[in-house]
């Protein structure tokens, strides 16, 4: 099997970033042990997709542990505190940034010594990456009994290896399937305004040697209502109790022509990424971001000074309309609370 691409890594002490941005013509790193500099390459989306930012967040904590060259307990635990809430401040939706921040804070709060705590830290974050990859493999196993009868799937934004440090929740389901020899093509949405299928899912897919038409986002419908799609299967960032999803915008669209065409809407995401303190979707915070990435196109204006814009981040697919969810704990098809309650024991 190919090796993965590395989205994020912890060498030498440093977080290593691969910038997002400049994919997929240029494969440049960012080499940092500075906390700030890894909220601003999250804010920028250099490292997005929710396990992924959450991974960088960790290793982020490890480096401001590291290198703490204060003195005394209170004097690290009040670095640490400063480094999470920047780090919390940086995008709103991914439920796996704050998860992974929680399990860090928790370390501080429990520590004794700065040498137990600066050991903990670096420790707990190359076991969230650990475990992200493992978690991958699951879900990507458990997600590929879903395409037997293989056919068109289509996924929205990117959901795979550069999105999770691992092998992918999404589109490691497709990967799956397609190493498991079932007769399966993808249809990868472009991803307005960022671009995220076309760029990355596309370079993914390039890169793994599975056969996949890019459409644009606009064009779902159409091929839906032509029998051209068979399935659609798109990651998350933040899952409520009752299962109501928040995804890359254009999810909702996608769900919701998925329902008026008969065809299955799947989504495949680690348990991190459940928010069980939320009832609903209602209570997700959308990110919005700034207006000139819908005003510009690879860096050129093209709409008019003055224009009025709008560009929320996610949206979000209400539970009734997701044939199923995949965790790295089973496949679940309806009556979401209870079957996380139940896979959470
Ligand atoms: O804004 P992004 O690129 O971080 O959005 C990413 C997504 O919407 C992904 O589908 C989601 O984070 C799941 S990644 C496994």
């Amino acid at each position: 099997m190919k090796a993965e691409l590395k989205p994020v890594e912890w060498k030498n002490n440093l977080v290593v970033i691969l910038d997002q941005t400049l994919l997929p013509f240029r494969e440049e790193y960012i080499k940092t042990s500075d906390y700030r500099e890894v909220v601003s390459a999250i804010r920028r989306l250099a490292v997005r997709g929710a396990p992924a930012i959450g991974i960088a967040a960790a290793y982020a904590v490890a480096a401001g542990a590291h290198n703490f060259q204060g003195r005394g307990v209170l004097s690290f635990i009040k670095n640490i505190y400063r480094i999470i809430q920047a780090l919390a401040d940086s995008r709103p939706t991914a439920r796996n940034l704050f998860w992974v921040l929680e399990r860090l804070q928790k370390i501080v709060n429990e520590g004794q010594t700065v040498a137990d705590m600066r050991r903990a830290l670096v420790n707990e974050a190359q076991q969230i990456h650990e475990e992200q990859i493992v978690t991958d493999r699951y879900i990507s196993q458990l997600g590929a009994k879903l395409f037997e009868r293989g056919g068109a799937i289509l996924t929205h934004c990117n959901a795979g290896a550069l999105a999770t440090g691992g092998f992918g929740t999404a589109l490691g389901v497709i990967k799956q399937a397609y190493a498991e020899g079932k007769a399966i093509t993808v249809i990868a949405t472009e991803t307005r305004p960022l671009l995220q299928g076309a760029r990355l899912t596309a370079f993914e897919l390039q890169k793994a040697g599975i056969p996949f038409t890019l459409i644009t986002d606009s064009m779902a419908g159409s091929f839906m209502r032509q029998g051209k799609i068979q399935a659609v299967i798109t990651g998350a960032d933040r899952i409520a109790s009752n299962g109501d999803t928040a995804n890359k915008i254009g999810t909702y669209s996608l769900a919701v022509l998925a329902k008026e065409h008969g065809i299955p809407f799947y989504v495949a995401a680690p348990m991190s990424t459940v928010d069980l303190s939320i009832a609903s979707g209602q209570d997700i915070i959308i990110e919005e971001r700034p207006a000139d990435e819908v005003t510009t196109l690879g860096g050129t204006r093209i709409v008019k000074r003055g224009v009025k814009v709008a560009n929320p981040a996610f949206d979000m697919p209400p539970h009734e309309y997701i044939t199923a969810i995949v965790t790295e704990n089973g496949i679940m098809r309806g009556e979401y609370e209870k079957g996380f309650a139940k896979s959470r024991q």
